[in-house]
């Protein structure tokens, strides 16, 4: 058995799930327990679980054979605990009643904000940064976001077919509430001819022009990805807070756009919202190998003390970077992102 500073440790899944959860877990735990031969606590639901006190000693056979699977062993939760003193006085109790070392979270930017809050009331933390988004600063890449990807480029792969054997204009609405990742890059493998990304407010006409160009054609359809957090040039003025209103009380966004299409052109487009379909599911291979080499940072990171910190993928290196440069942020597509140049440069229209 190796050296650690880390005897024992907890670990949580925190916000929304994603594929690539277990694998990270897995990874962590055998790499812990085997080479280091620390213990494990799993902590259930995530931060929830930590104010409840809700966890258990993970064993060998808790951690094996998971690797193929979808969603979190431990389960998952949106609790918000730092809303609540008396919540971050017991997530703090807990975590010495249990005599942890250090507190792994796997989290997406609200779980890292946590992490990093938690780190401030001195308790040692690790994050490992997931989400189906790919939007946490600080790494080129998070697991789930290669999953997610497949399946959204097989559902425009669908919407392609029958919007072609149509003549049809069908509408694709992707997860991705601050940023475009997921939609842009399934855009992309897609071969949507319109893409539209929060990054990005869209200009109606511009989109209503393409889209009309394209219909002109004998076997002419249009497939097009919105994100879920996509707004107009006109919406994208409003104050904060009415924005706000309109994307949580309002239409969804590809149901917008599909409105604002059918009058600019009388035609009939269809929404499809993709939704949790999403998020579930088994992981697929890139994401199975990154959340297991993220986990094995993690043990090594645990065994030399180095606390308060994220693992993190920069360009071909798994390495790690200082929680504190990294909560409370949103990486965005940049608007010069290669991406986007290659979408546009073979035809893609984002209506700017
Ligand atoms: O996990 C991130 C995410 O997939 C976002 O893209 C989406 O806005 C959000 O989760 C929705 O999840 P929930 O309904 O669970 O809050």
């Amino acid at each position: 058995m190796k050296d650690s500073k880390t005897k024992r440790f907890g670990i949580l899944t925190a916000g929304g799930d994603c594929p690539g959860l277990n694998p990270a877990i897995r990874g962590i735990c055998k790499a812990a327990h085997y080479t280091y031969g620390m213990e494990i606590l799993g902590i259930e639901e995530g931060y929830r679980g930590l104010v409840e006190g809700k966890g258990r000693i993970l064993q060998p056979h808790d951690f094996s054979g998971i690797i193929h699977k979808g969603g979190t062993i431990l389960g998952t939760s949106r609790e918000r605990p730092f809303k609540d003193p008396v919540k971050v006085d017991m997530m703090i109790e807990n975590y010495k009643k249990w005599n942890l070392d250090c507190l792994v979270v796997l989290g997406g930017n609200g779980s890292q904000k946590r992490a990093y809050w938690l780190a401030e009331e001195g308790i040692n933390v690790i994050g490992l940064p997931k989400t189906i988004d790919n939007d946490v600063e600080g790494t080129d890449m998070t697991f789930g976001f290669h999953t997610a990807l497949d399946m959204v480029t097989d559902a425009v792969d669908r919407l392609h077919s029958t919007a072609h054997s149509h003549r049809l204009v069908h509408i694709a609405e992707v997860m991705g509430n601050e940023a475009g990742w997921l939609t842009l890059y399934a855009g992309i493998a897609g071969g949507s001819d319109v893409i539209v990304i929060p990054e990005i407010p869209y200009d109606i006409q511009k989109i209503a022009a393409h889209v009309s160009e394209r219909l002109r054609h004998p076997e002419g359809f249009s497939v097009i990805a919105v994100a879920e957090g996509a707004v107009s040039l006109e919406e994208s003025k409003l104050p904060k807070k009415e924005l706000k209103k309109i994307k949580n009380e309002g239409p969804r966004a590809g149901e917008r756009v599909s409105k604002a299409l059918n009058k600019a052109l009388g035609i009939d487009t269809r929404v499809s919202v993709l939704g949790y379909l999403q998020r579930g599911g088994t992981p697929v291979a890139f994401d199975r190998v990154l959340a297991t080499q993220f986990g094995v940072k993690a043990a090594e990171l645990l065994a030399e003390g180095d606390y308060g910190r994220m693992v993190s993928l920069k360009g071909e290196e798994i390495t790690s970077v200082p929680l504190k440069d990294v909560a409370d942020k949103t990486k965005y597509v940049p608007l010069d992102d290669v991406a986007i140049r290659a979408a546009k440069l073979t035809g893609a229209v984002f209506g700017d």
